[in-house]
C-alpha cells in the first residue's frame, strides 16, 4: 500500500503531469553522508597532512628503492665474491679454518702435510693444473673427476673454498717429509 502523500512539500513544477515532493532526506542517508565527510576530512590528514599514511605513490616508490637496494647488495655481494678469489689470503684466521676444511676433506687423499698419496704432492714446485693461486682455486672447485679429485663447488661454501685453497697454497715450499714423487709441470714458486 502506497504511503499518503503530504500535499504540503509538493513543489510547483510539474514535467508532463510528474510531479515533485520535497521531503526530507532519509536519516540514514543523512548519516552515511556525514560519515563520508567525517571520512574525507580523516583520509585527508592521515594520507596528505600528518605524513603518517603512504600513499600508493609512496609505497610504488619505496617497492622500487627496495628494489635497487637488494639489487646493489647482489652485485656487491658478486664482485666480494669475486675478490675472495682474486688472491690468497694470508689472514691467520682464514688460514686456520682452511686448514680445518683440509683436514676434514682433503687429507685423506692428500695427507695431513700435504705431502701427497693418492691425490699428487700440494707442497713441491710441479703442478698439472697451473700454478696459479687462480689455478689451484678452479681445481678445488671443479675438480678433476675422473682421476679421483672431486668438485667442491657444491660440497663447500664459497668462504671454506677460498679458506682450504689459500691453506693449500700456503702449503707450497714447506717441504714435508716422505713427499709423493713430482707429477706435472716444474714452476719456480
Ligand atoms: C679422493 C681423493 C681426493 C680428495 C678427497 C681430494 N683430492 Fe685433490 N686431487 C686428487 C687427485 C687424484 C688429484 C690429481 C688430479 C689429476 O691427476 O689431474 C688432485 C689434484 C688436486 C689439486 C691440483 C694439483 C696439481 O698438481 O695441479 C689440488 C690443488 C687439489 N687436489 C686440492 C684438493 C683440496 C683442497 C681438496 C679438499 C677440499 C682435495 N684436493 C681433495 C685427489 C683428491
Amino acid at each position: 500500500m502506497p504511503e499518503p502523500i503530504d500535499e504540503s512539500t509538493l513543489l510547483d513544477h510539474d514535467a508532463d503531469g510528474i510531479k515533485e515532493l520535497d521531503n526530507n532526506l532519509p536519516r540514514w542517508w543523512l548519516w552515511l553522508f556525514y560519515i563520508t565527510i567525517i571520512f574525507s576530512a580523516g583520509y585527508l590528514w592521515w594520507f596528505y597532512l600528518s605524513g603518517f599514511g603512504s600513499s600508493s605513490q609512496l609505497r610504488f616508490e619505496r617497492a622500487a628503492y627496495e628494489a635497487h637496494l637488494a639489487r646493489r647488495d647482489r652485485l656487491l655481494l658478486a664482485s666480494a665474491r669475486a675478490d675472495i678469489f682474486a688472491e690468497p689470503s694470508t689472514d691467520p684466521d682464514v688460514l686456520a679454518r682452511g686448514r680445518g676444511v683440509y683436514l676434514a676433506n682433503c687429507a685423506a687423499c692428500h695427507t695431513e702435510t700435504g705431502a701427497g698419496q693418492i691425490g699428487p704432492n700440494l707442497t713441491d714446485n710441479y703442478f698439472i693444473h697451473g700454478p696459479t693461486y687462480a689455478d689451484t682455486v678452479r681445481v678445488i672447485q671443479y675438480g678433476v673427476v675422473e682421476k679421483g679429485m672431486i668438485a667442491w663447488k657444491n660440497q663447500l661454501r664459497p668462504d671454506d673454498i677460498q679458506a682450504v685453497a689459500s691453506y693449500v697454497y700456503s702449503l707450497r715450499g714447506t717441504n714435508p717429509p716422505n713427499p709423493k714423487a713430482p707429477e706435472g709441470v716444474e714452476h719456480p714458486l
